[in-house]
């Protein structure tokens, strides 16, 4: 029976800019999403039922209905009854590298996977664009996870545009296992903080979205300066996520002292970054921070930037 393994990589913001309040309740974003080397793995098959399953490896990953690759599984089968009936249920195996609730798009990415892999499965033949469309009703992040590299995302996060991508550097990341940020609370709290410099102008919205494409940190980008990437990556989120949790902001304090490129909190948290040269240098950062901060709930992890989405693995 065919089956397929699909590799989903980790992505953090090099760039998190919140614009105003969308109809929709979502906020309007401009971002600048990176994969990285970190990423799960997923064997997807046809089951022997109706059902979706999901397996994984990892005690804190439900694996219910409230499972974002569960959720993909559903969304193609209604979208694709025919296939669903023909084919039958699907059995998903996740083994989990990304750590969880982290603000690296780990549960995304999976869904980003799910879709990828039964597009393959039923044989329906959908081009990434088509995938994308689906992939944007269930997170804003999942688009971008299907292509991955480097990319401005903008309205909800889930228009894309790419950008020259990135792959030259190396990235330490570090997470508290017992903290955990919720994403609607950073968005909130960040409406109920800063709601005076929203915007809702299509004009003004359009204008602060062409400013960061033609900016310097896309410029850097483009040039691979990455000194200066560096220097000029943002997230609006840390206003509201560093003052509340302490230790994270610690943290990032901790990494900026290792004179890296740059450091940054990645989405709403509480990963932080930072962004070294050369592997040799992001490993002897991760040892300095580890043994500066010697909490044994703090974990890290040394990876590279990534050029590329979902990948099949032969
Ligand atoms: O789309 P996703 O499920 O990743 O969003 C999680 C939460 O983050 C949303 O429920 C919302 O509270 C917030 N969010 C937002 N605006 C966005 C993306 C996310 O307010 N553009």
């Amino acid at each position: 029976m065919q089956s397929y393994s699909l590799i989903a990589p980790a992505k953090i913001n090099l760039y998190l800019e919140i614009i105003g309040d969308r109809p929709d309740g979502f906020h309007e974003l401009v971002m600048i999403m990176q994969s990285v080397g970190l990423a799960d793995r997923l064997d997807i098959q046809p089951s022997d039922t109706q059902k979706i399953q999901i397996y994984c490896d990892h005690p804190q990953v439900p694996t219910d209905k409230t499972n974002l690759a569960y959720r993909a599984a559903r969304l193609m089968c209604d979208t694709f009854p025919q296939m669903y009936a023909n084919y039958g249920g699907v059995s998903i195996r996740i083994e989990k590298n990304i750590p969880v609730a982290a603000g690296l798009a780990g549960g995304s990415g999976n869904a980003a996977a799910v879709l990828v892999g039964i597009n393959l499965l039923w044989k329906l033949g959908l081009a990434q664009p088509e995938l994308q469309d689906l992939a944007a009703g269930l997170g804003s992040d999942i688009p971008f996870c299907i292509s991955g590299g480097t990319a401005i995302a903008t309205g909800r996060g889930e228009k894309l545009d790419d950008l020259q991508p990135l792959g030259n550097m190396w990235v330490v990341l570090a997470k508290y296992d017992n903290i955990s940020v919720s994403t609607p609370w950073a968005y909130q709290t960040y409406r109920q903080q800063y709601s005076e410099t929203y915007i809702s102008d299509q004009a003004r919205i359009a204008a602060r979205t062409a400013k960061v494409s033609s900016g310097s940190l896309v410029k850097a980008i483009a040039h691979h300066h990455n000194s200066e990437i560096g220097k000029l990556i943002h997230n609006d989120l840390e206003k509201v996520v560093l003052p509340t949790y302490s230790q994270v902001a610690q943290l990032k304090a901790a990494f900026a002292a290792q004179n890296v490129l740059g450091t940054m909190m990645s989405g709403s948290g509480p990963t932080v970054f930072a962004l070294c040269a050369s592997e040799a240098k992001a490993i002897a950062v991760q040892q300095q921070v580890k043994s500066q901060i010697a909490d044994p709930q703090l974990q890290f992890w040394v990876t590279k930037l990534a050029t590329t989405g979902i990948q099949i693995k032969a």
